[in-house]
């Protein structure tokens, strides 16, 4: 078996520039590696993804969401994930499970454990490793606006929006020390690559 690792944390925490460097690491180690996130090219997560993003949705409710998005998750780790592991790749995957948890249970305040116990219905496979990103969210907004990146629907939700997602996933990485590691995303880039290196080092090293 591979690893499984994901990376968690909100908007503009630098999550996709971590995720590049990690993978240029594990290639350099002489693993293979594929980078991947929900629905990630599966066909039928792709059309329930969809579903979720269709602005003539409006009148979807909450808990629809959370179900669509276990759907999507499922059929991406069945599909993609799992085979992956199976043939000893590393999979680096930008948001997972945690991401529910955090959005759906506690910013759009459905609970946490509803929101894991529909996941836990249908996920039976947990990442190795999750790496959280932590930033504030007004530093990650100071550093979208400078990038230019185009903002997108959740992007623009409210501050406290943001907040909660923040708190939210300090709350989580509590939940869950054994697999959680928290990088301080308010460093210096280099120094934020370097403590997420470390974490994967420590995490192959087990082995
Ligand atoms: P996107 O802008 O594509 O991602 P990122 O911020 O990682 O670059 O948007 C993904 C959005 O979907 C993000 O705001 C979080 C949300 N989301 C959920 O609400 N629940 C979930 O289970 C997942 C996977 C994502």
């Amino acid at each position: 078996m591979g690893y499984f690792i994901t990376f968690e944390g909100g908007e503009g925490t630098g999550k996709t520039t971590i995720i590049e460097q990690v993978k240029n690491y594990l290639l350099n180690l002489g693993y293979e590696v594929i980078v991947t996130r929900e629905p990630g090219g599966i066909e039928i997560s792709e059309q329930i993804r969809d579903i979720i993003l269709d602005v003539k949705n409006v009148k979807m409710d909450y808990r629809t969401e959370a179900l669509l998005y276990a759907a999507s998750r499922v059929q991406h780790l069945a599909e993609k994930v799992i085979p992956a592991l199976e043939q000893g790749k590393v999979v680096l995957c930008d948001r997972y499970l945690d991401s529910s948890l955090v959005y759906q249970g506690i910013a759009r305040g459905l609970g946490i454990d509803k929101v894991l116990n529909i996941n836990m219905f249908a996920l039976d496979h947990m990442p190795d490793l999750t790496l959280f990103i932590s930033a504030r969210p007004e530093i990650c907004f100071e550093r979208l606006k400078k990038s230019n990146r185009t903002m997108d629907r959740l992007d623009l939700e409210k501050k406290e929006f943001h907040e909660m997602v923040y708190d939210g996933y300090k709350q989580i990485s509590k939940m869950y020390p054994e697999r959680i590691t928290t990088i301080d995303g308010e460093q210096a880039v280099e120094k934020v690559i370097s403590d997420a290196l470390d974490a994967i080092k420590k995490l192959v090293d087990k082995r």
